[in-house]
């Protein structure tokens, strides 16, 4: 099994270099954020009590989730049978988002997922948890970083409504896999690097390991 972790706050550029690492390595791509998003728009598409543990836990019963890698060599979720891709950034699951993931219960579901996502293929994995979590043996972490106001443009210049502070505070003091630094994670500084210019990093870090691009 391997898994390339990479975890760090909104924003970080976690997406872009995740997706284009996993291209330039021939692995697949998971964005596990997807999925925390993807069970908040099921929740609150129910009408769901996103500020009640409880309430959530009790739904969760009801929820049917399904993912996999798809033929794109991404990962894709469905939802009580329903394909949430275009809501997945909606302001209300920006807003709600974070509340959701702080639940006991719905890590456990999310994790399980993931961890047998590992099963079938070499995957780079992006999320807050994955190295210290999800995958806490994989010798491959990464935590990219980048400083509030440089996060907060970039998620300016998306579009979109995100309060990526709030959340990120959330994500952070939640007592459930916090997001922190895994103590044997390398850590990248994007500010003020380009797309290429933290995926060859990282690429040259993996390198020494003895993984490199096909
Ligand atoms: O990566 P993202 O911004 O799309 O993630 C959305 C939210 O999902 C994030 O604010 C917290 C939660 N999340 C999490 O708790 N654990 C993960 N591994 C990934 C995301």
């Amino acid at each position: 099994m391997t898994v390339i972790a990479i975890d760090g706050p909104a924003a970080s550029g976690k997406s872009t270099v995740s997706r284009r690492l996993a291209q330039r390595l021939g692995f697949a791509y998971v964005n596990s954020g997807t999925m925390y998003r993807a069970v908040t728009w099921d929740l609150l598409q129910r009408g769901t009590d996103t500020a009640s543990a409880v309430v959530i836990e009790a739904a969760l019963a009801s929820t049917d989730v399904v993912c996999g890698i798809g033929k794109n060599r991404e990962s894709f979720i469905r939802i009580n049978n329903s394909n949430p891709d275009e809501a997945l950034r909606d302001r209300s699951v920006n807003r709600h988002v974070s509340l959701v993931s702080a639940v006991p219960a719905v890590r456990a579901l999310i994790s399980s997922r993931l961890r047998a996502l590992a099963q079938d293929c070499p995957l780079v994995m992006e999320g807050r948890d994955i190295g210290t979590a999800v995958f806490p043996e994989t010798p491959y972490k990464f935590y990219l970083d980048a400083s509030p106001e440089i996060r907060q443009q970039r998620r300016e210049a998306e579009g979109g409504a995100d309060q990526i502070a709030d959340r990120d505070k959330l994500d952070s003091s939640r007592k459930a896999a916090p997001l922190k630094i895994a103590p044997d994670a390398r850590v990248v500084d994007t500010s003020h690097l380009t797309l290429d210019g933290v995926v060859d990093a990282i690429l040259d870090l993996l390198r020494q390991s003895g993984i490199a691009p096909k």
